[in-house]
């Protein structure tokens, strides 16, 4: 009786666990479509699709502000291997093994938002500071992130 309940505890902490280290994947997908959908905001400004709005380019830059300071937190060792479920893409292993060069691109990625953020004050400096977040967003997926199928 004890043996089983002890039994039945422990497969209750590893789903537990298992469903916590699937709720930081899934968090990590909506950081990511959150940004995906910024990035689609700022370019629509800087193409001159839609006029140049300060409220909107405040509310992008802090939310990739935000996912600067949530990523160094969100590739723990549990998490490796899981996917989002209805995700095209998934962390690539690196993450995990070279994580100085990780960190680095976060840290690049945080300094070009925290530039944009100083300086995007009109259309002139919002192309200006753009580029240069749309440059780092590239670069980590380009080293860190996989494409599957
Ligand atoms: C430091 C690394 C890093 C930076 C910087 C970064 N990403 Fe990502 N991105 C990832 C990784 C890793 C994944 C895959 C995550 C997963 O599936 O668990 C991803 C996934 C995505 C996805 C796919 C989400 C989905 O599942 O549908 C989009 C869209 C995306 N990123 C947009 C952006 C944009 C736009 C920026 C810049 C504003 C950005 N990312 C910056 C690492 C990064």
């Amino acid at each position: 009786m004890l043996r089983t309940t002890l039994a039945a505890g422990a497969m209750l902490l590893t789903a537990s666990a298992a469903m916590a280290q699937q709720s930081v994947v899934d968090h990590t997908q909506k950081l990511m479509r959150d940004n995906g959908r910024n990035i689609m905001a700022l370019s629509a400004i800087v193409k001159g699709d839609k006029p140049y709005d300060q409220a909107t380019v405040d509310a992008a830059l802090k939310q990739f502000d935000e996912t600067a300071k949530e990523l160094p937190n969100q590739f723990p060792d549990g998490v490796k291997g899981l996917k989002a479920p209805d995700s095209k893409y998934s962390a690539s292993p690196k993450i995990w093994t070279e994580r100085t060069k990780f960190d680095a691109e976060i840290a690049d990625f945080a300094k070009a938002v925290n530039d944009a953020k100083a300086k995007a004050k009109d259309l002139d400096t919002l192309k200006a500071s753009f580029q240069p977040i749309g440059k780092q967003c590239g670069s980590c997926h380009e080293n860190f992130r996989l494409k599957d199928g």
